[in-house]
């Protein structure tokens, strides 16, 4: 390290530790905003207008910042690492850079509620939220007509309307048995893979559950795919590797195998995770891949 580097880091740090906490500069916001709806009118509309300006212009700097990032694959590998900042997160939720996602909120909200559930032998699964209606399955004890399971169900509806702003009431769905699980090792390639279009894409060890693993592939016909390997209770599905939203890449997709759902990381778009079905925009869907297994390696076709 050179001696202007050392300089640079301690100056960083010198910077770091005088830097006011989080906390200390939410307090201050919340102490101005109730000191400026204290005001009177005249003087109460000269600071709103202040706000409004001021954050037009960190509007559009931050604007300017995240188009130039995502232009460059380096630059976009650290915007990744940013929004996952809650601090970055909620600077760019606050200027409608990224979107907050109900099905991420709502499920934060249910990881709250799902204690209580589980100690009376009960568990619940958000499958969609549809013009303010949140869809979910009961299970267990959640289900039927007795007290304690009224009780249940009522607590997963007035934590989901008093916990999301986008949800309104609650519908719950018939229970589905459960799905046959295929065995990986069951699925079995014919004698020539790469003569069909398929590719060898990784090591299925590569691919754990609740896990996904990103590949660029070319078919022996020379064709070409970025594609993600997603696994949800060793149930593998292979997807163009393009969020629906602004076709960003899914690498950095967050996999919640209880809900089976895959989170986009830019501006949180979530898909069944088995399916690629978008429960964020109806009608919006992954583009899925044929995948096969063979020899402990993940196979998916991108040729024909
Ligand atoms: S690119 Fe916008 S949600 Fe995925």
């Amino acid at each position: 390290m050179t001696i202007a580097q050392a300089t640079a880091d301690q100056a960083a740090q010198a910077v770091e530790e005088t830097e006011p906490s989080f906390e200390d500069l939410a307090r201050r916001v919340d102490d101005a905003v109730r000191a400026v709806a204290a005001l009177e009118d005249p003087a109460r509309r000269v600071a709103d207008e202040l706000k409004v300006a001021v954050e037009g212009i960190h509007r559009a700097g931050l604007v300017s910042i995240v188009r130039r990032m995502r232009a460059h694959p380096a630059a976009r590998e650290l915007l990744f690492e940013l929004v996952d900042d809650p601090v970055v997160r909620l600077l760019f939720s606050l200027h409608g850079i990224i979107r907050p996602d109900p099905m991420t909120e709502a499920n934060r909200v249910l990881v709250e509620v799902r204690p209580q559930l589980q100690s009376h032998g009960g568990d619940v699964q958000l499958v969609r939220i549809e013009d303010g209606v949140a869809y979910v399955r009961l299970e267990g004890a959640c289900n039927g007509c007795s007290m304690s399971s009224v009780t249940l169900r009522n607590l997963v509806e007035q934590a989901l309307v008093a916990g999301v702003a986008s949800i309104t009431s609650v519908q719950v769905l018939p229970t589905e048995p459960s799905p046959t699980l295929i065995p990986l090792e069951a699925l079995r390639i014919g004698s020539d893979p790469a003569a069909e279009g398929w590719v060898k894409a990784m090591p299925s060890a590569d691919v754990p559950v609740g896990g996904l693993s990103a590949a660029a592939l070319t078919a022996a016909g020379g064709e070409q795919a970025e594609v993600i390997v997603v696994n949800v209770h060793n149930r593998l599905s292979a997807y163009v590797n393009e969020c629906a939203h602004e076709g960003l890449p899914l690498d950095n997709a967050m996999i919640d195998i209880a809900n089976g759902t895959l989170t986009c990381p830019w501006h949180g778009f979530c898909y069944d995770a088995t399916s690629g079905e978008c429960l964020s925009a109806p009608g919006a869907q992954l583009e899925q891949l044929p995948l096969r297994l063979d020899d402990g390696h993940v196979w998916v076709r991108i040729g024909s």
